[in-house]
């Protein structure tokens, strides 16, 4: 059994067997988010790219709790000169094991540095994950746009895919569907919408708009978890 918590914008926490995965921990700073970012003591981090609203919270955490951090590898050299001690670095096409799960780094389109007030630090290309975990292959599909990329990642069956609906930096709704056509996923949840007015979307109407594709999408509220079993 997996359990997938919702935390908002591209953060979710997957769960199996007391190792805990975190993705793109954007909490502070995030107007909807309500979990404590001292209260997450993830194993691993998996970061898509640079951009403030994905590696968010991830550095004060990896340092706190010791996490690895698993990012495309300028992301993973920026982190460790920020103080993690635990990285695992890789590239787009790349897979790595860890006990518990595997990873293999996908392509994304869109950009990736980390942009703060003074400068544009450049943390490499930005990326998805196909994730390993019981068995079952979790898509996480970080920032991107639609591309037939999807269908050399649907070439293995996905359990769950988590997808950008948010537009405007992202697919929005109408390519995410066109994403579920390629990825045909037995479970879809919607994520990076509503955070900020700039990418407001109805999730339920995205969701329902899948009806007919054969597979089943669920709106997570924020801190709701579903059980993949
Ligand atoms: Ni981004
Ligand atoms: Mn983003």
């Amino acid at each position: 059994m997996i359990r997938v918590t919702y935390h908002g914008h591209a953060c979710f926490s997957l769960e199996s067997g007391g190792v805990k995965l975190l993705t793109d921990p954007f909490i502070s700073g995030n107007p909807l988010a309500v979990v404590d970012p001292e209260s997450l003591d993830p194993d691993y981090i998996l970061l898509s790219h640079g951009h403030v609203d994905h590696v968010g919270d991830a550095i004060g955490i990896a340092r706190r709790c010791g996490a690895a951090i698993i990012a495309p590898f300028e992301l993973t050299q920026f982190c460790l000169r920020r103080g993690v001690e635990k990285i695992i670095p890789m590239n787009i096409g790349g897979s790595h094991r860890e006990p518990a799960f595997g990873v293999k780094m996908t392509v994304a389109h869109h950009s990736s540095a980390y942009v703060d007030d003074a400068e544009i630090i450049y943390t490499g290309s930005p990326c998805g994950y196909l994730i390993g975990m019981e068995e079952k292959t979790i898509y996480f599909a970080g920032d991107t746009a639609l591309s037939y990329d999807l269908k050399l990642i649907a070439e293995q069956p996905i359990r769950l895919a988590l997808l950008p609906i948010g537009d405007r930096f992202t697919m929005g709704p109408d390519d995410a569907k066109k994403a579920v056509e390629m990825l045909h996923p037995d479970l879809v949840v919607p994520m990076h919408y509503n955070t900020w007015e700039m990418i407001e979307q109805d999730p339920e109407q995205f969701v329902a708009s899948l009806a007919g594709l054969g597979c089943r999408g669920i709106v997570l509220t924020i801190e709701e978890s579903l059980m993949l079993p």
